[in-house]
């Protein structure tokens, strides 16, 4: 190998090199991890429920257990995000959604009279009734659950604020339901 021979092959070298570089660099533009813009918890506010941050969802433990350990007297101040929306006492009118006497173990579209969204009258027609397992659906997502629902509610993301809530909603009828064993 003359002069001549070793120069071209280290050029060759070289130039592989710079290539290499030059890929990776390329490949490090394209393959960039993508960051969330915002990092931890989302947080979602709508309608006139105040902010409610969306914590993690709780592991799914069923309804029927964290009722045990839930609190109505908890579940009724809870109940504030829902009163701008909703009456608790027996007899009183609608606000922006239906009172909610006797909704526990009623039917889904429970208020004579109220203009309920199409896909909520459509399961009370067809003879849906609000179990325990339902309103936790509903108030963990309500336009998941019934989508259109004209309930502007992001959701109790808490399970444990869920079980509240609903057992003061169950104390809101004249012969609570049973719970469940
Ligand atoms: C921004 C107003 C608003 C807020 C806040 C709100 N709701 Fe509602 N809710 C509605 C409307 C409107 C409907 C009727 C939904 C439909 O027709 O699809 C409804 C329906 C319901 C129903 C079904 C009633 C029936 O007759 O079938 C339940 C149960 C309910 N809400 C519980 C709650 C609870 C509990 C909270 C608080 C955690 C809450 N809502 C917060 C507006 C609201």
């Amino acid at each position: 190998m003359d002069f001549y021979e070793v120069n071209k092959f280290a050029g060759a070298l070289f130039g592989a090199g710079i290539w290499a570089m030059a890929v990776g660099m390329a490949a490090s533009f394209v393959f960039a991890p993508e960051m969330p813009a915002k990092p931890g918890f989302a947080v979602a506010v709508e309608g006139a429920g105040g902010a409610e941050t969306a914590k993690a969802a709780a592991p799914a433990t069923p309804i029927e257990e964290r009722l045990k350990t839930a609190d109505a007297a908890r579940g009724q101040k809870d109940f504030a995000k829902c009163a701008s929306c909703h009456t608790p006492e027996k007899g009183a009118g609608a606000k922006v959604g239906p009172n909610l006497w006797g909704v526990v173990a009623g039917p889904k579209a429970h208020m004579e009279g109220f203009k309920y969204s199409s896909g909520m009258a459509e399961r009370g027609k067809a003879g849906e009734k609000w179990t325990f397992a339902d309103l936790d659906k509903f108030l963990t997502d309500p336009k998941a659950f019934v989508p259109g629902t004209a309930m502007g509610f992001a959701g109790f993301k808490d399970g444990a604020d869920r079980a509240d809530v609903i057992l003061y909603l169950r104390s809101l009828a004249d012969a609570p339901v049973a719970l469940p064993n």
